[in-house]
C-alpha cells in the first residue's frame, strides 16, 4: 500500500506539527503529498491551507503572519483562515477577484499539536486518558521525517518479537526470543492488545525508571488508531506508568513525520524530562535503522504471499486487515508497487 495514493486517509485526523513551532511563524507541512502551510491566527488558533498562492503560486510557508491573516511574501496579498484573499495591497480601490483564494482544511489544537483532516474525518482525534489527568506530566520527545511509510511504522510498534534483536542493547532479551502473547480486541477505532513483557534494564533504563534490577516486567496496554497513531501505556512493578504516544504521519510515498510525546507519572525532580528523552531516543534510533531499509510498499492483502508471517505477526495482520476493509468500504483498491528500499 502506498498511503498518499489511498485517498481514504485523507478522512482521518493526522498530528502535523508542534503548536510551539507555529508561533515563530508560518511552517510547511507536506501531508499525504499535500503541501500545507500551517499558521496560527490572532486567538492562537491552528490554521491548514494549501501552501500555494493563488496569485503566482509562491509558498504562503515563507510569508508571515499579520492579526487573523497570512500575508505572502512575494507581493503581500493577505489570506483569512478560510482561505480567502482579503487584501491585495497595489489594488487597494478595487475589489477583489471573488475566486481569489487558495484551499483550506479542518484543522485543530490538541495535546499541544496541530491536527489537520483534509476531508470530512471518520473518526475523532484520538482520546489519551493520560493527558491532564492529576499526577501526569506530558514529556514532548520527538519530531523527526523518517524514511519509512506510516504503516511500516504502526506494524513495528505491535511487534514485540523485534525487541529481542533490534533492541537487544537496550530493553531486549537476545535468549529469550519467543514473545509473549498478546490479547488483542477489535475496536472501532482500530484495536487493543494487552500484554505483559519482560525486559533487560540497563544501566540508562535504571536511571529513568528508577529501578535497580537487571531485569524489569512491563505490563502494557496499548490502542491503535486506525491508521497512523498508537498510544502505549507501560506500568512497572514500582507503580511508575509511562503511557508513550507514538504517530507516523505520511509525509509522502515511503515518508512519514514520527512524533512522539509520553505522559508519566512522576515529576521532572524526581526523572528530568531530558534523561527520559535520551533513554527513548536510544531505542528509537535502533528502529530506525531497520525500518528505513525495509520495503516503503507493506501489502495489506496477505493472499498476495509478498512476505511470510508469524504468530507474533497477529497485530500487524489485523491491521492489514482492517486497513483492507477500511479501502473496501470507501471503493478503494489498494495501490501498491513502491520500489524497494535501496
Ligand atoms: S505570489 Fe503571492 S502575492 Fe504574488
Ligand atoms: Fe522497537
Amino acid at each position: 500500500m502506498i498511503e498518499a495514493k489511498q485517498k481514504v486517509f485523507r478522512r482521518f485526523w493526522h498530528c502535523v506539527m508542534p503548536i510551539a513551532r507555529l508561533e515563530q511563524g508560518p511552517q510547511p507541512f507536506t501531508l499525504l503529498g499535500e503541501r500545507l502551510v500551517l499558521w496560527l491566527d490572532d486567538t492562537g488558533t491552528p490554521v491548514a491551507m494549501a501552501d500555494r498562492c493563488c496569485h503566482r503560486t509562491a509558498r504562503l510557508s515563507r510569508g508571515w503572519c499579520e492579526g487573523a491573516l497570512i500575508v505572502c511574501g512575494y507581493h503581500g496579498w493577505a489570506y483569512d483562515r478560510t482561505g480567502k484573499c482579503v487584501r491585495i495591497p497595489q489594488q487597494p480601490d478595487s475589489a477583489i477577484p471573488s475566486g481569489a483564494k487558495v484551499p483550506s482544511y479542518r484543522c485543530e489544537a490538541r495535546y499541544g499539536y496541530a491536527w489537520v483532516a483534509l476531508e470530512e474525518p471518520l473518526l475523532p482525534i484520538p482520546h489519551l486518558p493520560e493527558a491532564g489527568a492529576e499526577g501526569f506530566r506530558q514529556v514532548d520527545q520527538f519530531y523527526e521525517p523518517w524514511n519509512c511509510s506510516g504503516i511500516r511504522f504502526m506494524e513495528n510498534a505491535f511487534d514485540f518479537a523485534h525487541q529481542s534483536f533490534v533492541h537487544s542493547a537496550m530493553q531486549g532479551l537476545r535468549d529469550k526470543p519467543v514473545p509473549p502473547r498478546g490479547e488483542i480486541v477489535d475496536r472501532d477505532y482500530g484495536f487493543d492488545m494487552n500484554i505483559v513483557q519482560p525486559v533487560r534494564n540497563p544501566d540508562s533504563g535504571k536511571k529513568h525508571l528508577k529501578i535497580d534490577a537487571d531485569e524489569t516486567v512491563r505490563t502494557v496496554d496499548l490502542n491503535w488508531f486506525m491508521p497512523f497513531s498508537r498510544r502505549m501505556g507501560i506500568t512497572y512493578p514500582t507503580g511508575l506508568r509511562q503511557s508513550i504516544y507514538s504517530v507516523a504521519t505520511p509525509i509522502d510515498e515511503g515518508r512519514c513525520q514520527v512524533i512522539q510525546w509520553s505522559y508519566r507519572n512522576d515529576s521532572e525532580a524526581d526523572v528530568p524530562a531530558a534523561d527520559i528523552i535520551a533513554f527513548d531516543r536510544a531505542v528509537v534510533d535502533e528502529d530506525r535503522l531497520i525500518l528505513e531499509a525495509v520495503d516503503g510498499d507493506m501489502p495489506l492483502d496477505t493472499r498476495r504471499r509478498a512476505e511470510f508471517h508469524m504468530d507474533s505477526d497477529r497485530p500487524g495482520l489485523l491491521m492489514r486487515r482492517k486497513l483492507l476493509e477500511l479501502l473496501a468500504r470507501h471503493g478503494e483498491v489498494e495501490v501498491g508497487g513502491i520500489g524497494r528500499a535501496g
